[in-house]
């Protein structure tokens, strides 16, 4: 089905690198713990896409646990404020390099890891799935650095009416602050525009 543009917001696409674990970790390496993009404050239609620069094999990209879209996880996401993140944990990034000291929502209790799934990738290919689902970084043991491309996009009138994939578990603060971070997928005008 062809899609309308119009309809659709997105945010800036972002090169990511991921050295090998032992190099780096943290900051703009930090190796993500099981999360949902809605613990971190993401609306919940939020709609996530991920494309290795190169091909890649599975065991040097995300993991996946979909059997938790709708069951909820214990986590902290309650203690996580969108708006704190932007202001004044964003920028610290690159001052974080030998050990995260950022505090992240994270889940607190095991996750059953049989359910787990991960996929490998040629350059070009892309992984679209909903920011709800549980999801992480695979710490990069190898000896490449792992390049990955990652924007996300949203229905306008999902935005609009607050709706999207079932709320399990997340508490997260002030999920609208990051609605200045959009952009119009025609035209590229910042939402911002629209809401403010
Ligand atoms: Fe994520």
């Amino acid at each position: 089905m062809r899609q309308n543009p119009s309809e659709y917001l997105f945010d800036v696409p972002r090169l990511r690198v991921v050295p090998p674990y032992h190099f780096l970790s943290a900051g703009v390496s930090y190796a993500y713990k099981p999360h949902r993009d809605t613990w971190y404050g993401a609306p919940p239609c939020q709609i996530n896409t991920w494309m290795p620069v190169f091909s890649i094999s599975p065991d040097q990209t995300m993991h996946f646990n979909t059997a938790y879209f709708q069951t909820p996880v214990s986590n902290t996401s309650c203690d996580w404020d969108l708006k704190d993140w932007i202001e004044n944990q964003r920028s610290k990034a690159k001052s974080n390099v030998q050990k995260e000291a950022r505090v992240h929502p994270v889940p607190t209790e095991e996750l059953d890891t049989s359910t787990e799934m991960r996929f490998g990738g040629r350059a070009g290919d892309m992984v679209v799935f909903s920011g709800t689902h549980i999801h992480g970084t695979v710490p990069n043991k190898g000896n490449d650095i792992r390049f990955s491309v990652d924007f996300r996009v949203f229905h306008l009138k999902d935005i609009e009416a607050g709706i999207g994939a079932p709320n399990a578990d997340s508490g997260c603060k002030n999920v609208e602050y990051g609605f200045k971070d959009y952009f119009h997928a025609e035209g590229f005008a910042p939402y911002s525009e629209d809401v403010n």
